[in-house]
């Protein structure tokens, strides 16, 4: 994205009209395609989707890519950590799980898993409860704890949370990850790197290329505008003495735009 552009975007955010500029380009987008979702819901009776500004908030308008880019993103995150942990009759937590895109495919992927979903919206965390019964869904506040026992976990994901999200809920969720995972266990999550670099104004970017973390914090915290961007070094320094690394992967540039990092982890002791 342009300098230009990116002003005008933080100029938005900075007089509070960040969400009410969403929700007018939600409908837009929707008047735009309602003839799409309308063709989609009819070739799939019986699915269950959640509602069109569910998927636009979480993801974008696009069901055949919800079900789609979820369930390869659940395949690729079970290779992905397979040659770290195996998951087979595991207990697996998708932290944000937002309307299940990703979470919904695991019972199939992992038939033996016990499969478990936790976000801060309710209005998900009902919907998921409703429409995906094999899997326990919990609710979680803008700061930890997630209502599950300590060392409850062997496996933990979370896709574009951490992107939301203050560099203080960064600790503190890093934190709470730790309390959920046995000693052992594994957490895979994506984070803004050098590859989205290029969304930053000037200024941000020094403070980028300075090891620290950037926040775009003008609209309500975990909310998708509320955008953070994560020098690598920050993610090494947040996670030592707590976890191993154990692998990250660089985002590249896709032909669908800017692939965020991934981080995959694992507990000491
Ligand atoms: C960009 S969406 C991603 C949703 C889902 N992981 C996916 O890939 O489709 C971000 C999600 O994080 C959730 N979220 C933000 N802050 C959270 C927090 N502190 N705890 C749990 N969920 C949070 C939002 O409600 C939203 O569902």
């Amino acid at each position: 994205m342009g300098q230009v552009k990116q002003q005008i975007k933080s100029l938005i955010e900075s007089l509070g009209l960040g969400r009410a500029a969403d929700k007018a380009r939600f409908y837009y987008q929707y008047l735009q395609q309602k003839g799409k979702i309308n063709a989609f819901k009819a070739a799939h009776p019986g699915l269950p989707l959640p509602t069109p500004f569910m998927i636009y908030e979480t993801f974008r308008l696009d069901y055949a890519k919800y079900l789609e880019t979820g369930k390869s993103a659940a395949v690729s995150i079970y290779e992905e950590v397979s040659p770290f942990i195996e998951l087979k009759g595991k207990s697996i937590l998708d932290w944000g799980c937002g309307p299940g895109r990703v979470v919904r495919h695991f019972p199939d992927i992992i038939p033996t898993a016990q499969v478990y979903g936790s976000d801060y919206n309710s209005e998900y965390v009902n919907w998921c409860h409703e429409n995906l019964k094999e899997i326990t869904f919990t609710q979680n506040q803008l700061v930890p704890p997630i209502p599950l026992e300590a060392a409850a976990m062997d496996f933990i994901y979370a896709i574009s949370i951490f992107t939301h999200l203050s560099e203080k809920m960064h600790m503190a969720w890093m934190n709470e990850i730790y309390r959920l995972l046995k000693p052992g266990g594994v957490f895979y999550f994506t984070t803004h790197g050098d590859i989205t670099r290029k969304n930053l104004l000037e200024s941000e970017q020094q403070q980028y290329d300075a090891g620290t973390i950037v926040e775009r914090g003008n609209v309500k915290e975990g909310y998708r505008m509320y955008a953070t961007y994560h020098p690598p070094a920050f993610i090494r320094q947040l996670v030592a003495g707590k976890f191993e690394v154990l692998k990250h992967r660089p985002g590249k540039a896709q032909n669908w735009g800017l692939e965020q990092d991934v981080w995959i982890i694992r507990k000491n002791g």
